[in-house]
């Protein structure tokens, strides 16, 4: 079965829910039990089943089921949000006195967590350059239990060696932990690249609409899923059922949205790629990125989200391309089906390698409109911009 077959029928049960192609939403709190025996029956298999509603519903069993068919997995988690995603299965993961392994261009919020809660916890990380690769060997210490990848980090967009990295942090026991929110299930098929544990910030393009908050972890293997299923119920990080149930939803056109982002967003940079206000095009699909080959070697896709550098201006330049477009709205978000724009030099901490620009960064979420008027949007801003440096 191909992949966008499967994206339409997995974890479709309509024989358990009398027919009806989608599972109805369990609103759910309290499980009743008709006796003792059987309340003792489902302590057995706590996470099978309805039990109490932070345990997991049909709702979530099913989004569940049909992410994991995609991500080739052991099963998978559902939970409040992308970040519940990554910050349940990091505290899963890791002791006092284990060294954590972080790409350099990770998401903010997933830098915050190591720094301001693992710290505390006496876990020590060490942030890397994503261009790394097998070199990642010689950062490994007896006590490293994890290595976290992203690629392309989503504001600097380098693509990392994942398989590279996979092998050297398994020859020395190591973990691999994958933030794939980017590429989503469809474009990088991560558990079959050496990755342990897959995650998406389904929020983004799983949901696709900009109105829910909701993660999604895929275990390579049972132990590792029985670990962060037992962290997410413990930590009360759990998917709402309206979330869940929007999450599913999603994730049945999640093969033809993407082919739209995909090629809006390509043509979108390359028509920036030609533009003389516009210094570089970071977007690993472009030939002229330094990640391409790796992109090309070992994703089958692009979403629409990238980011440019423009030619050295003020501030102010920026604020009057951006206040004044039309289709393009400010936002920090992505994934949904309207275009976003963020002027995301504030967004980019480094601490391993430093991240140099002469011009200011925006970073831009190519959503599903017509891309010949997202075009005419972005040149009538690139004209205000033009003006403003007088
Ligand atoms: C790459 C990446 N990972 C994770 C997250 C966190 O997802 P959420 O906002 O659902 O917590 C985001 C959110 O912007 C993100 O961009």
């Amino acid at each position: 079965m191909k992949n966008h077959t499967r994206i339409v029928h997995a974890g479709s049960h309509p024989e358990e829910h009398q027919g009806a192609v989608n599972p109805p939403v369990y609103h759910v709190s309290t499980v009743t039990y008709p006796t003792v025996q059987a309340m003792h029956e489902a302590e057995r298999h706590p996470y099978d089943g309805m039990r109490y509603g932070r345990f997991g519903t049909p709702t979530s069993f099913a989004f569940e089921e049909a992410v994991c068919a995609l991500e080739g997995g052991y099963r998978s988690i559902s939970t409040a949000s992308g970040l519940a995603a990554i910050t349940a299965t990091l505290a899963a993961l890791l002791s006092a006195g284990d060294h954590l392994l972080m790409v350099d261009s990770t998401y903010g919020p997933s830098r915050r967590f190591c720094d301001q809660h693992l710290a505390r916890w006496g876990v020590t990380t060490t942030y890397y350059d994503p261009k790394i690769g097998g070199g990642i060997a010689a950062l490994i210490r007896p006590e490293t239990k994890l290595v976290y990848v992203e690629a392309p980090g989503s504001h600097t967009f380098e693509m990392q060696d994942i398989p590279a990295i996979a092998a050297a942090a398994h020859a020395a026991g190591a973990l691999v932990v994958m933030d794939n929110t980017w590429a989503t299930p469809l474009f990088f098929p991560a558990l079959s690249k050496g990755v342990d544990v897959s995650i998406h910030a389904a929020t983004k393009f799983i949901v696709g609409h900009s109105d829910a908050m909701l993660g999604v972890i895929t275990c390579a293997d049972e132990r590792l899923w029985k670990k962060i299923k037992m962290a997410v119920t413990a930590s009360g990080s759990c998917a709402g059922a309206d979330e869940v149930y929007l999450g599913l939803r999603g994730l049945r056109t999640l093969g033809v949205r993407l082919r739209q982002h995909q090629e809006s967003g390509l043509r979108l940079a390359q028509w920036l790629e030609g533009r003389p206000e516009v210094t570089r095009v970071l977007h690993p699909a472009l030939p002229s990125d330094p990640g391409h080959a790796l992109w090309k070697r070992d994703f089958s896709g692009a979403c629409g989200l990238f980011a440019l550098e423009l030619a050295p201006c003020s501030e102010a330049a920026v604020a009057a391309m951006l206040d004044g477009l039309s289709y393009f709205a400010l936002g920090y978000s992505w994934g949904g089906f309207e275009s976003l724009i963020l002027p995301s030099d504030r967004e980019i901490v480094r601490t391993a390698m430093p991240w140099k620009t002469a011009g200011k960064m925006l970073r831009i979420h190519t959503g599903l409109e017509d891309p010949d008027d997202l075009i005419a949007d972005l040149e009538a801003g690139l004209a205000r911009l033009t003006a403003a440096i007088g």
